[in-house]
């Protein structure tokens, strides 16, 4: 075991974590910042952003910031923190000028300002973007921009396996080094967790293979709530057969979907807003009209309705939407400009996460959390596609800022806790390496997914969820804690049953929010409560590690200009 010191660890190197590392490096050069990342930066969920991050940058146009903080906190159908959109919608504008600076190839319009496209759920065009490759040209950015500093250390493919603490205060984290098998602690003063989504909890997924929820499960281990798990976003369109995301740019650049009437149905679900209705409502079109016979059938034989590009115009494409063209053609043999594509709603975002206040505080001194890794419920039940990319960077920055000036404060660094080290150690060892059984933990991860994208899909009921809830418990109980490879380097057997073990605790805390919220709240749709109960619902839900299952709490929803009303499009 080796020890390493820092003043700020960042555990996650896709958006929010690269912004952390930016502001805190650049806070003062004496402090040692560390990014630690199971991955290669690049290869970070962030760079798979496609469409656009929503900032207001032309009011002399009509646009506001007040309309951004009202699209959002609708759009979240009332569950979002008021003061928390607030917060997101001023400090934007001048993020998109700070990537500006830094080098993003923001796309532009003949008189060189920066374009701005409709994106769903918007008073105006407000996803700024470049191409749709948005995330991959932000990363590049920030990553850089980080090159300015000399106080910022890599960590690539070195895997967090546990938050150290006191009780009280962070003292630092577990790690593996992946290329080496080496455990090692690593203590800090300070730690931001920015780990991302917990997407491929589903099978049908936008999100990439490594998105699973190991950042999250070290907060709540540790002690900490995961909030509002049971809000899991359905982006409209993930194409067939793979469920790799088709932008909502393309329905922001005048794409339509249609049924097997060739009816652009939205007109009956969200006339004003057609197909740029907010996505909890999209997804839920579209599966009505599906469950009500008026889809297709792809040929893989998924139930599925259309989306129509080929109007837009192959210039277009090519110049806004070159990559999902691309895309398409790759992996599903459809050229988008020619042909039609087969889209069905898939799992894209978690609203829920590690419990953090309005500046990404967690509940352990010491500790925050940013980007998709934190809930800091500033899109409540249900996001506007752009604001997460937009989250990303704004708590990346603030996060970076107070986690640089905690470390500054000039606390001598304490010793870590070595009885919680050598638990981890024989947590890992005996529990994972040494560990013994029959089951195959992959086969176990497939079902336990597929599950979840029967169970907790789009539309839900109690006894799906609860049938959910039984099946997980079964899978759980079996014999799949163990890792036959005893290769030290790259073991991928052992990163996948740490990724699985995590999985398990995240999807209960999805599932036991989703039987226990008896209404139906953006994303969160029941059948069996098809209506928006505020007098028993206007609440956040908290979740902590029981002995036995997750123990459930509630929290305020801050509500300081919008009285919920009613959402229309
Ligand atoms: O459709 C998209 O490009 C997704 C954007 C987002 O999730 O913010």
């Amino acid at each position: 075991m080796t020890d390493l010191d820092y003043d700020v660890v960042i555990c996650g190197s896709g958006l929010a974590g690269l912004r952390a590392a930016i502001e805190a490096a650049g806070t003062d050069p004496k402090l040692r910042v560390a990014v630690v990342s199971k991955l290669q930066v690049m290869r970070s969920h962030s760079v798979s952003a496609e469409g656009g991050t929503a900032a207001v940058l032309y009011p002399e146009n009509g646009d506001s910031i007040e309309s951004h903080i009202y699209d959002t906190v609708k759009g979240s159908d009332f569950l979002a923190d008021q003061d928390v959109a607030e917060r997101l919608c001023n400090e934007m504008p001048q993020e998109v000028y700070n990537l500006d600076r830094w080098g993003m190839p923001w796309s532009r319009r003949e008189n060189g300002e920066i374009d701005q496209r409709a994106f769903g759920g918007y008073s105006y065009p407000r996803a700024t973007y470049a191409s749709d490759k948005v995330g991959f040209f932000e990363m590049q950015t920030l990553y850089d921009a980080c090159q300015r500093f000399d106080n910022i250390e890599y960590f690539n493919e070195w895997f967090g396996t546990s938050i150290l603490h006191d009780g009280r205060k962070v003292r630092g984290i577990t790690v593996i080094d992946l290329s080496t098998g080496q455990f090692s602690v690593m203590s800090t003063k300070a730690l931001i967790l920015a780990t991302g989504g917990a997407g491929r909890l589903y099978s049908f997924s936008t999100y990439a293979l490594s998105s699973t929820p190991d950042g999250l499960d070290m907060a709540y281990r540790a002690g900490m709530a995961l909030k509002d798990m049971e809000f899991v976003q359905f982006h409209p369109t993930g194409i067939l057969p793979s469920g790799i995301l088709i932008t909502e740019g393309a329905r922001g650049e005048g794409g339509y979907l249609l049924n097997n009437k060739n009816e652009r149905f939205m007109k009956q679900y969200a006339p004003g807003k057609m197909e740029l209705a907010p996505r909890d409502i999209v997804s839920r079109s579209i599966m009505t009209e599906i469950n009500q016979g008026r889809g297709f059938i792809n040929e893989t034989g998924v139930e599925c309705i259309k989306l129509d590009l080929r109007h837009i115009g192959d210039e277009t494409i090519k110049e806004k939407l070159g990559g999902i063209r691309e895309i398409s053609i790759k992996f599903s043999g459809v050229d988008p400009a020619t042909e039609i594509l087969d889209v069905r709603p898939v799992c894209h975002y978690m609203m829920g996460g590690i419990h953090t206040n309005i500046d990404g505080a967690t509940e352990l001194t010491g500790m925050w959390a940013a980007g998709e890794a934190a809930c800091n419920s500033v899109h409540g039940s249900n996001r506007l596609g752009a604001n997460s990319t937009s989250e990303c960077i704004v708590w990346g920055k603030i996060t970076g800022k107070l986690a640089a000036e905690y470390a500054l404060d000039g606390m001598p660094s304490e010793p870590f806790p070595h009885n919680l080290v050598k638990l981890e150690e024989k947590r890992i060892y005996d529990g994972i390496f040494r560990g013994r059984g029959d089951v195959n933990p992959y086969e176990v991860r497939q079902e336990m997914s597929d599950m979840m994208t029967e169970k907790a899909y789009v539309f839900r009921n109690h006894d799906e969820l609860a049938a959910g809830l039984k099946k997980l418990r079964s899978l759980q109980s079996q014999t799949w804690k163990h890792v036959d490879d005893s290769a030290k380097e790259y073991n991928t057997n052992f990163v996948n049953v740490m990724e699985l073990d995590s999985m398990f605790r995240a999807a209960e805390t999805i599932l036991v929010g989703a039987i226990n919220r008896k209404e139906s709240r953006g994303a969160h749709t029941r059948i069996d409560y098809p209506k928006r109960n505020d007098d028993s619902f206007l609440h956040h839900t908290l979740a902590y590690l029981g002995p036995d299952k997750p123990i459930m709490r509630t929290h305020p929803v801050t509500i300081t200009r919008y009285e919920p009303v009613e959402r229309k499009y």
